[in-house]
């Protein structure tokens, strides 16, 4: 039987491109080769694309651009090329892809904008669709659909237009502290900033306004946060809750990469009653959403027991020790297994 073709695309022209070095990493290690050949696309910072034929090693370190290997590479928007396009020594080679997994946080790569590309060339590919990627990724309108339906949001308001700062100070007062003031399109925590007091609030808004023109007013919730592991479409499979224990401020950008003072729990210290909940809530986001494929849904569960909607990440960081997979792992299924079950569901329709 032929190996199917499985283009992983990894970097990106986004905030988040460290982290996809390390996703992609660990994904194109765990690719069954006796199933699937692989070829690498690495996309630059500045949003070059390269055909890569190197180790993980250059991958991690962020050297791979430099490799010998490397050549223009582009998708052909042409469904008839359903393919990549390789520019090597004066010669155009198309490559036919039969799924592409995108392996790209943030912008440019988890927002519908390469989902767009790829429907255009009629490639399947693994994870959400355009537009269920673009409006998982503005927590505004994921808010919007998501509060619709029923299910409980943070208070908030939007900035999108210019403010005066008496005017900004007057839209926040029906809040309380502390606020998390966030660009509405973003991951990885970059640009959000807790507010605890009146005074902090322009420099965050400012902060906010230099990743995204559209920044979002989160009123704090009173409570941790647990995430939720979904696999597959339909009936799809549903990973260990998990629990992020912070023991101050909040999940920033450092401290998710670093867990210096919090600590992450699979399964999460709750009753089975709530956990079930939790469950049920997040499958229900997912499909409020129409994500596809995979998605980590992240909710806070108030003292009270209530769930509260964060963020839906349709491509979760995807490292060996990453939340995503620590979650199926937690029902059993290991880390080769989870890539596996991802292509599959990309190529049954
Ligand atoms: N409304 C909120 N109440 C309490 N904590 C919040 C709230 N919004 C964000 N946070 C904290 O900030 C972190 C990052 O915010 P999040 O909306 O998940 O953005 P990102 O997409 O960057 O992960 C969360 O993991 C949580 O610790
Ligand atoms: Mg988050």
């Amino acid at each position: 039987m032929r190996k199917k073709m499985i283009a992983v695309l990894f970097g990106g022209c986004s905030d988040e491109y460290d982290v996809s070095l390390q996703s992609a990493s660990s994904i194109i290690e765990n690719i069954d080769s006796e199933k699937y050949r692989i070829i690498m696309v690495g996309i630059t910072r500045q949003g070059e694309w390269k055909r890569y034929d190197g180790g993980i090693r250059e991958i991690q370190n962020d050297s791979w651009m430099n490799h010998a290997s490397c050549v223009p590479a582009i998708i052909s928007p042409d469904r008839k090329t359903r393919g990549i396009l390789v520019f090597e020594g004066g010669r155009i080679e198309i490559v036919r892809i039969d799924v592409a997994f995108p392996v790209l946080h943030g912008r440019n790569g988890e927002d519908g904008r390469v989902q767009g590309l790829l429907e255009m060339a009629g490639i399947s590919y693994i994870g959400s669709g355009m537009l269920s990627s673009a409006m998982c990724m503005d927590k505004d309108i994921a808010h919007r659909l998501v509060s619709n339906a029923g299910i409980k949001t943070p208070s908030s308001m939007i900035i999108d237009t210019e403010l005066s700062d008496e005017e900004l100070e007057k839209r926040v007062l029906k809040f309380k502290y502390p606020l998390f003031i966030k660009p509405s399109n973003g991951g990885s925590s970059i640009g959000i900033t807790r507010v605890s007091d009146r005074c902090e609030l322009k420099d965050a808004v400012y902060d906010a306004l230099r990743y995204d023109r559209k920044v979002i007013i989160e009123e704090g919730v009173d409570g941790f946060e647990v995430g939720c592991a979904i696999l597959g479409n339909g009936s799809p499979m549903i990973g260990e809750v998990d629990e992020i224990e912070l023991s101050q401020g909040f999940f920033d950008n450092i401290e998710k990469y670093t867990l210096k003072s919090s600590r992450i729990h699979v399964p999460a210290r709750i009753d089975t009653d709530t956990t079930g909940r939790i469950k049920e809530t997040a499958v229900k986001i997912y499909r409020i959403l129409g994500c596809k494929g995979y998605a980590r849904v992240d909710m806070f569960l108030t003292k009270g027991g209530e769930i509260v909607f964060n963020e839906v990440n349709t491509i979760p960081g995807f490292t060996s020790h990453s939340r995503y997979p620590n979650m199926l792992k937690g029902i059993g299924m290991t880390f080769p297994q989870i890539v596996d079950e991802l292509i599959r569901s990309a190529t049954q329709e």
